[in-house]
């Protein structure tokens, strides 16, 4: 089995790149993409971290659905993954019983938030509904909770953003562009989340972002780390079935 695990940041990748002392490995991808490639083996597993790099121009990563999609495709083409995961932070909502370092898992599907194209198919389309694993099992062996997991281009709050919409549990910026791509190529597809800021609270999300933003590091990398490790244990397939 192969493992791609999607990271936009690098900060947001680097614990899990040194924990499980993944190397750099470069000429895997188009040379015109500045996607970095970080692999290493656990269990007998190839597990592959991709990380979006730099936008050189403003010397910030590249985040969002743009850079997300197109590292999916690449990823997909050149390494051929078994299952895809899209790792990152997020927002979290406190009526779901979001706090600050929780991860979660995705689970029923994944949806764009800021979509709205009231057409008909064309809003269902928009928003997406993409397909993840039933991450069940998984979550209720690592003791984490889950649900849908929704994307959008924004990381400031919006006036809409406050109510947390039925079912979803956090909000980032690349999962569903992530999610499309696997969908396309009937890729298993899962999304890991840590929460860096409360949605549904009077606050700003960029400031909340950045004071919490190590904290949500350290607990997304315990967990991948766990979740990593139970993936490849011999009998990992029980838990990468398909909805
Ligand atoms: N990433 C972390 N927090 C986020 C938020 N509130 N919105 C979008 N992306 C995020």
């Amino acid at each position: 089995m192969k493992i791609a695990l999607c990271f936009a940041m690098q900060d947001e990748a680097a614990p899990l790149i040194e924990t499980l002392s993944a190397n750099e490995v470069i000429n895997t991808f188009n040379p015109h993409l500045p996607f970095r490639l970080f692999q290493c083996t656990i269990h007998g597993t190839a597990l592959s971290i991709i990380c979006s790099g730099k936008d050189t121009r403003y010397q910030v990563d590249n985040i969002g659905c743009e850079a997300a999609t197109l590292l999916a495709y690449e990823t997909v083409q050149r390494l051929q993954p078994d299952l895809i995961i899209s790792a990152g932070t997020a927002g979290g909502y406190k009526a779901r019983g979001a706090h600050i370092g929780k991860v979660y898992l995705s689970e029923g599907e994944i949806q764009f938030h800021d979509r709205d194209v009231p057409l008909p198919g064309f809003s269902e389309s928009a928003i997406g509904h993409y397909p993840c694993i039933d991450s069940s099992k998984l979550a209720s062996k690592l003791g984490l909770d889950c649900g849908v997991i929704s994307s959008g281009s924004s990381l400031r709050k919006s006036p809409q953003d406050m109510h947390a919409k039925k079912h979803v549990v956090a909000k980032e910026m690349e999962a569903a562009a992530i999610a499309w791509v696997a969908s396309l190529f009937g890729i298993p597809f899962l999304a890991v989340k840590s929460i860096t800021n409360i949605v549904d609270e009077e606050n700003l999300s960029e400031i909340a972002f950045q004071e919490n933003f190590p904290i949500a590091c350290a607990t997304l990398t315990e967990i991948l780390t766990n979740l990593l490790h139970t993936l490849t244990e011999a009998d990992a397939n029980k838990y990468i079935e398909a909805r």
